[in-house]
């Protein structure tokens, strides 16, 4: 590519279906990078394996196959940032040289020297193809007749249906994440925010960003599936990155960032150098030549300078602009780095999800911090932290209100599970605390008020499982409380 020119990552869906040059490429690329050994660190396997690996989980395993050296698997595989402030950073960089590999494979088969990345938006309300993957992640081979490596016959098996629809609703791909201000989520506050908690270099422990949590672990689960105690590619930490899909679902989370960056309100991203520098724990990478490279978040702020020279078609808007009237309005109006959200409410003991639909009610008490003194009446945020499982599971949506079938306007979010039963145990590279989800539920109390179905000193759950949960999965909440702001 000549210096200085910057890659167009399209949206999928306005290419040319089946086969635009651009998904053409894409498989010839993954192709190529198949035929590597998981030694080679430019391979497909060894790029999915810097997200997360465990020979038990791998799919392409080889009797007597060698592997990278334990140390390096030790220093640059299972790096996943999740449940933390690099989510969105080191996903960045993570693409970026894998975009960067397949575009050199592509110019090594006589390609062209622009590829970039496309990106997948489900949340697209004006394609009703928009929750589709598109006919090149379904067809079963190339225009050439060569097998066609951007589909897998076990997305088929779990997930996805046969056309290529994906089980997503609405809800689902909501960009309500986009509404937060904040980007960085104190994990001990109670509420919600953009980008992710405060961590040091891991995941897992703390509560997901509100991004990370709808769309992202949604797309993941709706994508792999689970059935039994076997689950798709796309729905474990360790098996994410060998789907084909995985990249260009990635690469609209990376969009969204942007996206959210433009939007009036925006809080912008972190100015803490504990985040703009990664202090002590730059990311770890080899890059599309080999050499061992770190990073930081301050180094790919600006997606069209250096290293990776990209931009996007479009970084527009998607969520109509909101007027504020009287009252809390639509968007957070906090600009609360620090602001603790007052708990008036909490569970006492676990909450096991064994049926299709579990209810719980918690006591509230009346609020005594600075949501009494407030004019305006306080924002609910819902904390479901400690979710463990044994198995993956399926996701589960969260209502409020337990009399009769749960109503759709009552909806508070749903609970992806992606990557539970890692998250969930002790042994693994970051796990043992289950997954953390944090739900503003602020528009639906105003509305239950309004319609006189509000109780200020009780509040009622019901968590229904979005599929069968399958036997012996042990799901677990490990609490729910209530805090006001
Ligand atoms: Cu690191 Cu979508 O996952």
């Amino acid at each position: 590519m000549a210096n200085g020119s910057v890659r167009t990552r399209r949206d999928v869906w306005s290419l040319q279906q089946p086969w635009d040059p651009i998904l053409e490429w894409y498989a010839r690329g993954v192709t190529a990078m198949r035929a590597r050994p998981i030694a080679d660190p430019l391979s497909w396997r060894y790029q999915a394996a810097i997200h997360g690996y465990h020979t038990s989980l791998d799919p392409y395993r080889q009797p007597g196959e060698s592997l990278p050296s334990a140390s390096e698997r030790q220093r640059l595989w299972n790096q996943c940032q999740h449940s933390s402030w690099f989510f969105l950073p080191w996903h960045r960089v993570y693409l970026g040289i894998w975009e960067r590999i397949l575009s050199d494979a592509i110019v090594q088969l006589g390609g062209p020297a622009d590829w970039a990345l496309p990106y997948w938006n489900y949340s697209d309300a004006t394609n009703p193809n928009a929750r589709s993957l598109p006919p090149a992640f379904v067809a079963a081979a190339l225009p050439d007749g060569t097998p066609n490596p951007l589909r897998l016959e076990q997305r088929f098996r779990m997930g996805v249906e046969a056309d290529g629809s994906v089980p997503l609703d609405d809800s689902d791909v909501s960009l309500d994440c986009l509404r937060d201000r904040v980007f960085t989520l104190d994990p001990n506050s109670g509420t919600t925010a953009f980008g992710g908690p405060s961590t040091l270099f891991s995941h897992g422990g703390g509560p997901a960003g509100s991004l990370e949590q709808t769309p992202h672990g949604n797309v993941h689960v709706a994508v792999g599936g689970f059935s039994g105690n076997d689950a798709g590619l796309m729905s474990r930490f360790e098996t994410a990155g060998l789907d084909p899909v995985f990249w260009m679902h990635h690469a609209n989370i990376d969009r969204l960032w942007d996206v959210w960056l433009g939007r009036a309100g925006s809080g912008g991203n972190p100015t803490s150098l504990d985040w703009l520098n990664a202090t002590g724990a730059r990311f770890r990478f080899r890059d599309h030549t080999g050499a061992d490279k770190t990073y930081a978040p301050a180094d790919v702020l600006d997606s069209k300078a250096e290293p990776f020279h990209y931009a996007y078609d479009t970084i527009a808007d998607p969520l109509p602009v909101v007027v504020a009237g009287p009252g809390p309005g639509l968007e957070s109006l906090a600009t609360r780095e620090s602001a603790m959200a007052e708990l008036v409410g909490a569970t006492k003991a676990p909450i096991p999800l064994s049926s299709p639909t579990t209810r719980v009610g918690i006591e509230l008490a009346r609020p005594s911090g600075p949501a009494l003194e407030s004019l305006t009446p306080p924002r609910v945020y819902l904390n479901l932290s400690n979710i463990t499982a044994k198995r993956p599971t399926t996701r589960v949506r969260v209502y409020l209100g337990a009399h009769g079938e749960p109503r759709e306007e009552d909806l508070a979010g749903t609970l992806p599970m992606f990557g539970v039963e890692t998250a969930s145990d002790a042994e693994a590279p970051h796990g043992g605390s289950g997954l953390s989800y944090v739900l503003d539920v602020t528009r639906i109390v105003e509305r239950l008020k309004a319609e006189g179905r509000w109780n200020p000193e009780r509040l009622d759950l019901s968590f229904v499982a979005r599929d069968e949960l399958g036997a012996d999965v042990g799901l677990l909440v490990g609490s729910v409380s209530v805090h006001y702001e």
